[in-house]
């Protein structure tokens, strides 16, 4: 049974002394490995991490190829800031050759779930000789895999390593106790900026959860391309999560003078307090032509912009 530590119970001058003592006694004389996405939960155990073991704690992040512009180069720049150096892993390849094909949304999801742990972290893992891992799981985490929302925890099987038959190796997770408020205390007690706290959520699968069909370079350029503008014009809005969804089909547009069947974007921006339920922002008109007009200008291919109206249910925030 984990013993949970509530935001109002939280000191987090204590439990960042206990956990760096933990981690130190754990570890000794040994190193440590963690993949860094950079959301706040990898974020702040790498800051943990560091504290208690500086450069003997090894942080990876994995360039899946699915992020956001500029997102690997962003994070390690960032940490670099704060003394922590990230090893940037390019494994576009392997992500893309894995997702080659399919077009079923919860094969895509476990075709990125698989080539992160199995094959390019689990490889970094047992290469890296590390015999310990770090790892950002929350309470939320695990109440989450014990309804069966999530499936995320047996984190060794899902790097292909038993602890067991492979001596020695361990999985620290030292905001195992907390939820997302306590482990956002945390992370601004060890130094971490405002900002990497109020960015809206974005979804594991990344970019992935955006195309619908088949994930390709061409496809994860476009969406890439009109997310970073979404991004940029809604982000004053206010709203709970907003994004750009790249549609498989094509529509016959005008382009120079010629008939060009191209692409369509669909916006989507929701009000929502946790997620579970959502609504469609009530943008201006006016944004709204704006952002269209940007994307059809900015995104090459793209011929058509639509925004989203429909309520969460029956839709669902992401579009796989
Ligand atoms: P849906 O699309 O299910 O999304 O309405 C609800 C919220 O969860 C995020 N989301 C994910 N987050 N891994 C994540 O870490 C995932 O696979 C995933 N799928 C959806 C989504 O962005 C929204 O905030």
């Amino acid at each position: 049974m984990i013993r949970e530590i509530k935001a109002q119970d939280l000191n987090t001058d204590t439990f960042i002394t206990e956990k760096v003592n933990e981690i130190r006694a754990a570890v000794g004389s040994g190193t440590a490995i963690n993949a860094l996405s950079g959301g706040v939960d990898s974020s702040v155990v790498t800051m943990l991490g560091h504290r208690a073991l500086g450069s003997r704690l090894r942080t990876v992040f994995i360039q899946n190829g699915l992020m956001r512009e500029g997102e690997p180069e962003v994070v390690a720049a960032f940490f670099k800031s704060l003394g922590v150096t990230v090893e940037i892993v390019d494994a576009r390849k392997e992500f893309l050759d894995a997702l080659r094909g399919i077009t079923e949304p919860e094969e895509k999801r476990e075709a990125i779930t698989q080539t992160f742990y199995k094959n390019v972290f689990g490889r970094i893992v047992r290469e890296s000789k590390a015999r310990y891992l770090l790892q950002g799981t929350i309470l939320t985490d695990v109440d989450e895999t014990v309804a069966g929302i999530k499936r995320q925890h047996n984190v060794f099987a899902q790097l292909g390593i038993d602890p067991q038959s492979t001596f020695g190796y361990q999985i620290l997770e030292p905001l195992i106790q907390l939820r997302k408020d306590g482990v956002r205390m945390t992370g601004r007690a060890l130094g971490l900026p405002e900002g990497m706290f109020n960015r809206i959520p974005f979804p594991g699968p990344a970019l992935a959860a955006r195309i619908i069909g088949e994930v390709t370079q061409t496809k994860l350029d476009t969406v890439r391309r009109a997310t970073a503008i979404v991004e940029k014009r809604l982000a004053g809005s206010g709203a709970f999560q907003y994004m750009a969804i790249l549609h498989d089909d094509r529509v016959t547009g005008m382009r120079d003078g010629k008939r060009d069947f191209g692409r369509q974007i669909e916006v989507r921006c929701w009000d929502s307090v946790d997620a579970r339920t959502a609504t469609p922002t009530r943008l201006a008109f006016e944004v709204l032509e704006a952002l269209a007009a940007e994307i059809l200008r900015e995104v090459p291919g793209v011929v058509s912009v639509t925004y989203n109206i429909a309520t969460k249910p029956p839709s669902t925030i992401e579009a796989i």
